[in-house]
């Protein structure tokens, strides 16, 4: 089965996602960012790829991430790449996960792909005002991802604003659930723990 949770940078998609994890096994659950598929730029130095535009569908190698899901749901263990928002590029690293029976995805633009789309199970919108979003992300990224205010502010105005718009927002109609500010809203979340937790006794059910 694979949820995925969309909705805009700094909605709260990954502390939800990190709450789901703490409440289901590694052999139930296991997750998968987009941002680990942030295409690779080698070719470029650190000043040029400071100035990309990382909110357009093209900046995510999304084929990539489709493999790997349909390889998870096949049974078979995948290496996802990794990411680093500090460096602007892919790492050499990989790490290993193994299948399991609920496979979660998260990321700002995956409801907006129509293949990724359509391997969801679930889909999740996380919906957070715009004020603060870029209120967290400021302090995030300053805190997290090596950035300073000045960088936060105009690559939001240049091109995470204007890509939300264009492409985030419209992909919310997609959703089957829409959860208001993310990992925080406890009624929410319970729903949904409590929704994964009899989509798994059914799948176990389904096996004996
Ligand atoms: P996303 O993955 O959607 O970009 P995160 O889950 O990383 O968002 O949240 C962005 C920042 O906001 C993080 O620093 C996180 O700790 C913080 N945050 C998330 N949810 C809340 C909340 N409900 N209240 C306050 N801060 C939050
Ligand atoms: O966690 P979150 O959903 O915010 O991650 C996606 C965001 O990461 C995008 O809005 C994009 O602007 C940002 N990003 C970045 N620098 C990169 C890659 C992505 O600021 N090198
Ligand atoms: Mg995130």
């Amino acid at each position: 089965m694979v949820i995925g949770v969309a909705g805009g940078t700094a909605s709260g998609k990954s502390t939800l996602v990190k709450r789901l994890h703490e409440t289901f096994a590694r052999e139930e659950v296991v997750g998968l960012c987009h941002d680990f598929y942030y295409k690779a730029h080698d070719e470029l130095t650190f000043e040029e790829r400071t100035k990309l535009n990382y909110d357009h569908p093209e900046s995510f190698d999304t084929d990539m991430m489709i493999e790997d899901i349909k390889r998870l749901k096949s049974g078979l263990p995948i290496h996802h790449p990794v990411y680093s928002f500090v460096d602007h590029n892919r790492t050499k690293e990989t790490v290993l996960v193994k299948p399991a029976k609920v496979i979660i995805i998260d990321g700002v633009l995956i409801l907006e792909n129509k293949e990724l789309r359509d391997l969801m199970d679930v889909k999740i919108f996380v919906d957070t005002a715009a004020d603060v979003r870029l209120g967290r992300r400021l302090l995030r990224d300053v805190e997290e991802r090596g950035r300073d205010m000045n960088s936060v502010l105009n690559q939001y105005f240049s091109t995470v604003k204007p890509m939300h718009d264009q492409f985030v927002e419209p992909s919310k109609k997609y959703a089957n659930l829409i959860i208001p500010e993310g990992g925080f809203n406890s009624v929410g979340l319970k729903l949904l723990i409590d929704n994964i937790k009899t989509m798994l006794q059914e799948l176990n059910s389904g096996n004996e």
